[in-house]
Parts: C-alpha cells; sequence; structure tokens
C-alpha cells in the first residue's frame, strides 16, 4: 500500500536515474498528511520539528511530554482517540543509558510498552508509525557492520528495553517503520560533539576511547531519508545512519578538524586514545562494535546517506564559535 502523499527527494542525495518524474503541474496536490510528533523537544523531535512544520506535505500536532506522558497508557489513549492521523512519529523514548540500569522499569515501561500501545492505536485506526531504536540492541561481537537480519542480543538494560519496544512495534502494527539510528548529533541537545568541542576549549589534552566503533548521524538528515522511505510502499526494519564507521577517537578528531578548519579557538586539536574500560561512571555494557549496514535503505530509496565529515562540517556551521 502506498502512502498518501508524494515527498520531494533532494535532488543531490538521488542518483539521476532513480529520480521520480516530475509531478505534472494540472494534477491537484494531496492533502497533506496528519502527523502526531512525540519527543519533539528531543535531539531526533526537534530535527523533524524543523523539517515538517510548515511543510506543504505535512500538517504537524506536537505533544510534549507534559501532554502526553508515555508512562500513562490512559493519557496515551485518550490523548490519541481524540486527534485524527495518519502518521505518527515516535522519537520519544527514555534515552540515559546508564540511569537505565537503575531505572529498569522506567525505560521499559517508556522504551517498549508504550510503544507497543502506540502501534496498537497506530493499528486500530489504520495510521502509518515511525519508531526509533538503536545500535544498542546489538551486542558488538560482529567484526563487519550489522544489517537488519543479524539478530539482537542487547547488553544493557536500555538495549533490551528497545528491543523490546521493535519486537511489540512489529507485532502490533502491520504499517510501521522500526528505523535503527546510532550516535545522533545535531541542533538542539548537546552530544559527543559538544563534549568534544568543550573539552577542546578548555583544555590541552582530550583523552578519548580508541577501542569503540560505531557510526555517527545527523539527526537534520533523518526526517529527509525518513520522508523518502515513506514515499513507497516499505515497511519493516530499516537502518539509517551516515556512515562510514570510526572509533569514538576518529569521531572526535573530525569534530576537531572541522572546527579548526572554521577558526574556533581549540587548545588542542590532538586527542589521546583511552580504552573503554578506563571510563569512569560508566554502568551499563555498551556494544564495542556496533556500527550500522544502510545497503537496504539505499536499495529501497536510492539514497546513499552522506559521509558524517560532510554533516558535521554543516552542523559546525550553524553553530557560533565563541569569541
Ligand atoms: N541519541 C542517540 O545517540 C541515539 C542513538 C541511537 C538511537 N537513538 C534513538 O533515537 C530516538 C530519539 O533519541 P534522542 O537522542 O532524540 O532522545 P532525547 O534527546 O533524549 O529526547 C527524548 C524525548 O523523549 C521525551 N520523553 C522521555 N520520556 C518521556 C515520557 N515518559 N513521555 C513522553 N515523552 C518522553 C523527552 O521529553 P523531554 O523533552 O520532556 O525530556 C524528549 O523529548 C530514541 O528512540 C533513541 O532510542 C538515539
Amino acid at each position: 500500500m502506498l502512502f498518501p502523499f508524494a515527498p520531494r527527494p533532494n535532488p543531490a542525495e538521488y542518483p539521476a536515474h532513480s529520480m521520480p518524474a516530475e509531478t505534472p503541474s494540472h494534477t491537484p496536490s494531496p492533502s497533506p498528511c496528519r502527523v502526531v510528533l512525540l519527543g519533539g523537544d528531543g535531539l531526533l523531535g526537534s530535527a523533524f520539528r524543523q523539517a515538517w512544520s510548515g511543510h506543504p506535505a505535512f500538517e504537524l500536532k506536537e505533544f510534549p511530554r507534559a501532554e502526553l506522558n508515555l508512562t500513562r497508557p490512559d493519557q496515551i489513549q485518550q490523548t490519541l482517540d481524540r486527534t485524527p492521523f495518519d502518521l505518527l512519529i515516535n522519537a520519544a523514548a527514555y534515552t540515559q543509558v546508564d540511569d537505565a540500569e537503575v531505572q529498569p522499569d522506567l525505560a521499559m515501561a517508556v522504551n517498549a510498552k508504550a510503544a507497543g500501545s502506540l502501534a496498537e492505536l497506530c493499528a486500530a485506526r489504520g495510521a502509518r508509525m515511525v519508531h526509533f531504536s538503536t545500535d544498542y540492541v546489538f551486542d558488538g561481537l560482529k567484526t563487519e557492520p550489522y544489517t537488519e537480519a543479524d539478530t539482537p542480543h542487547p547488553l544493557s538494560t536500555y538495549g533490551r528495553s528497545k528491543a523490546e519496544g521493535e519486537a511489540l512495534v512489529a507485532a502490533a502494527s502491520p504499517q510501521h517503520l522500526i528505523i535503527r539510528l546510532a550516535w545522533l548529533f545535531g541542533p538542539g541537545r548537546d552530544a559527543f560533539p559538544e563534549w568534544v568541542l568543550h573539552q577542546a576549549l578548555r583544555h590541552d589534552e582530550i583523552r578519548v576511547v580508541s577501542d569503540k566503533s560505531g557510526t555517527p548521524t545527523y539527526s537534520m538528515d533523518v526526517p529527509r531519508w525518513v520522508q523518502a522511505l515513506l514515499s513507497g510502499p516499505a515497511s519493516g526494519l530499516v537502518h539509517l545512519v551516515n556512515g562510514p564507521p570510526c572509533s569514538w577517537l576518529e569521531y572526535a578528531q573530525g569534530v576537531l578538524h572541522a572546527a579548526a578548519a572554521r577558526g574556533w579557538p581549540l587548545r588542542t586539536t590532538e586527542v589521546t586514545p583511552v580504552p573503554l574500560s578506563s571510563l569512569p561512571g560508566l554502568t551499563a555494557t555498551r556494544p564495542v562494535q556496533s556500527a550500522l549496514d544502510t545497503s537496504l535503505f539505499t536499495r529501497l530509496t536510492g539514497i546513499a546517506p552522506r559521509p558524517w565529515t560532510e554533516a558535521m562540517a554543516q552542523h559546525l556551521d550553524s553553530k557560533q564559535p565563541p569569541a
């Protein structure tokens, strides 16, 4: 079943042979897709807000945590029952990986049970649902990037709650997209690049873990990728990251080089490698290799996600360097 709107792809990301034909000018515009966005104040959700509010293809309705708390099944049902919508974007989640070890019930309630309830409500009204998950559903023992065919084996409570959420969404909704992301950065909330910049602006040495690898993802690229997936009949599980894979150390070096090239007054651009085992305060076990393979996404849409270094340059261009 095709989704009832036709988003315009970004020509820069489509190879010429796969560009959809231009819509003839006499074709009436389809009505906008009515979207409910949860988690709009988060790192990912704010990217959807920025990309889709005011967009002619979408009519966005947001419910922040104060209006729809995912720990309150009654509130989820009542709020969605009185809201007409065609598509639900669930960018809300319990994302504190270490805190989840001491709050497993809360992590499970938000990331698993509530996700399943949302999927049931979407299925009951024939709405489509986009739900987000994580590379932390894997144990990191694979040496190659993980594909959608690999079996999750989470090492942490957060990872288990997200894997359980995936399973509940898939079981409840026939029209779902479960998108696994990793290592998000972007405007709105500080993430790894902001920590690196903070350190390099204040210290002569930065110590970063070199024996953990994954795939950085620019939050502002995700809405466009999701829109491309929604324009087709795709349903199921898809990995979406910028790539190529890198270690935390290489990620930090990429941030510093981009900032130095833009004249940021850094005290250092050198990074000292340290092992993951030396990091204090990590209560959750993390996968040491959790890069995600995006070839399924490219087969479905014709889009090859751009390198994270290019996206990082754009991210830093949107920031004000300190005086
Ligand atoms: N960040 C990453 O590196 C990363 C990596 C892989 C996958 N992901 C996945 O990507 C998705 C988005 O992550 P993110 O980094 O954007 O998260 P985030 O910045 O922590 O934002 C999470 C959002 O969820 C909302 N929320 C939390 N508990 C809630 C509750 N009980 N009821 C309603 N809303 C609640 C938060 O509300 P408040 O605004 O009130 O706090 C916030 O808006 C998640 O599914 C996450 O698992 C993230």
